[in-house]
């Protein structure tokens, strides 16, 4: 896909404020500076579009864009920062769950996951969660470029085993970087073709 324009819309926490949900919809979640807003980027070929930061929690909001005028993409406030308090947690949780049950154009979530790390109870919960909901998702390993290749097969290997254990069927997998720009052309390249099917 050739991204032709992608701007900026609106930022806010009620899924009642978002924009006319009347285009396909496909929103980035994952930990706490795992790297969400950076692919948002990196896939738009614009620095600044999406906040970044290198103290987890910068993401607070639901921020939508729209892309080429066909289709919106949302950049989500991350789970498990530690530094959060109890009640920051369950403003997070209820936003979220809200989100995903009401937000009607929703067309598929992108789990974003460090690929530097063995299988983390926080994510697999997360899954768990959002695949219960029965939400189309995919799974984006992040920070390629922090290790070697190896490491990463290892590591994404860990989590097929551990995802197994409770689905039949795994979801599509994508590996990323942000500096290398590795798994642009293909996450792109799924949009596009469950946004034209
Ligand atoms: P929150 O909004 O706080 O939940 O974080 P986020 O998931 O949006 O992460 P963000 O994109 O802000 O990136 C967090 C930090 O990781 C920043 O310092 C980025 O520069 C760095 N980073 C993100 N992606 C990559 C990557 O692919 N490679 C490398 N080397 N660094 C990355
Ligand atoms: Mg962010």
């Amino acid at each position: 896909m050739i991204i032709k324009e992608a701007k900026f819309v609106i930022s806010n926490t009620k899924v009642s404020l978002c924009p006319t949900p009347d285009k396909p919809e496909y929103a980035f979640i994952g930990r706490s500076n795992v790297g969400k807003s950076s692919l948002i980027n990196m896939l738009m070929e614009q620095k600044g579009l999406a906040k970044t930061s290198s103290s987890p929690g910068k993401t607070q909001l639901i921020n939508h864009f729209i892309v080429n005028d066909e289709w919106f993409l949302v950049d989500l406030p991350g789970y498990g920062y530690a530094k959060v308090s109890k009640g920051s947690r369950d403003e997070w949780r209820k936003m979220i769950n809200y989100y995903f049950l009401k937000r009607e154009n929703l067309t598929c979530v992108f789990v974003l996951i460090d690929s530097r790390h063995k299988p983390l109870k926080q994510d697999l919960d997360f899954i768990d969660y959002i695949g219960k909901l029965g939400i189309p998702f995919a799974i984006i390993f992040t920070k390629t470029d922090k290790q070697s290749a190896t490491k990463t097969d290892a590591n994404i290997a860990a989590y097929r085993r551990s995802l197994r254990e409770t689905w039949d069927e795994l979801p599509p997998i994508f590996q990323s970087s942000s500096t290398s720009r590795e798994g642009r052309d293909e996450i792109l390249a799924y949009i596009e073709e469950i946004n034209t099917s």
